[in-house]
């Protein structure tokens, strides 16, 4: 039988939840967050016929395979196509003419991948100019469902809006499909870049080493000092002339870990 009614989120059970969704992904739950917790998990606790956020809450506990669910059901997807201009004009007019030869990119919490489709678009372009240029792009999220959208790589709607209004020549040259069913980026991109779910605080399998990281949008969910300890991880896979991408709201300046400032949201190490 389904069960509409479910009892209110108290708050010691509340605590409970933010320590596991701290445990299983690194956000941090603030308590503002509470109501959009209670939003998300609802839907999930009727389809299971359950009438508690405690009696889900063992549940997770108890099965594994429930860690993912949650995983999908509590993070936050926001992204699309050419977001932040300020970073792509790095990207192509000074970052790819300095490295002519081949690079590799880690789309890190690239969410539904039109972080890392945007890159293969500008690295395709510039490519287009000098042949010798290789690159390859990896983009990573703890989320399945959004490594999903990825695999799948065909969007519409918000997700492209703005590349298609700022950039309509390489919007056309690059993405092929309509309105209806939706773009992808041309197939002969899509096969340099990989991806695969991952979680962030995790090593990466693989000896991957790569010249630009793109960490954008997701530091803003951790506590200081689980983006300090994450900056101290991700600095292990970035070449030691490498740069490191972040989010347009965030900064690192201050956490004293070994990256500096090269220019706003763009980060070298010392
Ligand atoms: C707001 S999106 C940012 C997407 C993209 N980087 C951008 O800036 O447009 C944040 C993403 O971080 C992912 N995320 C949160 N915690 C993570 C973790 N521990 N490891 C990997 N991805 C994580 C979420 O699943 C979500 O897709």
């Amino acid at each position: 039988m389904i069960t509409e009614s479910i009892t209110d989120l108290d708050n010691a059970c509340f605590d409970k939840y933010v320590k596991v969704v701290h445990n299983v992904t690194g956000i941090t739950l603030l308590p503002n967050r509470k109501t959009m917790l209670c939003g998300r998990l609802k839907k999930r606790i009727i389809q299971l016929s359950m009438n508690s956020y405690e009696e889900y809450l063992s549940y997770i506990i108890k099965n594994d395979s429930e860690k993912d669910t949650l995983i999908n059901l509590v993070t936050t997807n926001e992204t699309y196509f050419y977001r932040t201009p300020r970073v792509w004009d790095f990207f192509t007019q000074r970052y790819l003419p300095e490295n002519k030869n081949s690079i590799n990119i880690w789309s890190a919490a690239s969410s539904t991948g039109e972080e890392a489709y945007t890159l293969a678009v500008m690295c395709e372009n510039f490519k287009n100019d000098n042949k010798s240029f290789d690159y390859k792009i990896l983009g990573t999220d703890i989320s399945s469902d959004v490594i999903d959208v990825c695999n799948n790589g065909k969007y519409n709607g918000r997700s492209i809006k703005r590349f298609q209004d700022s950039k309509p020549v390489l919007f056309d040259q690059y993405m092929k499909g309509n309105n209806e069913s939706g773009y992808s980026v041309a197939p002969n991109i899509r096969k340099n870049i990989t991806f695969k779910v991952h979680n962030i605080f995790s090593d990466l399998s693989g000896n991957n080493t790569f010249d630009i990281i793109f960490l954008r949008n997701v530091l803003i969910y951790f506590k200081k000092e689980d983006q300090i300890t994450l900056l101290n991880h991700i600095k292990n896979y970035l070449h030691p002339d490498g740069f490191l991408v972040i989010g347009e709201s965030e900064s690192i300046v201050r956490l004293g870990t070994d990256f500096i400032l090269h220019e706003p949201l763009i980060y070298s190490l010392k």
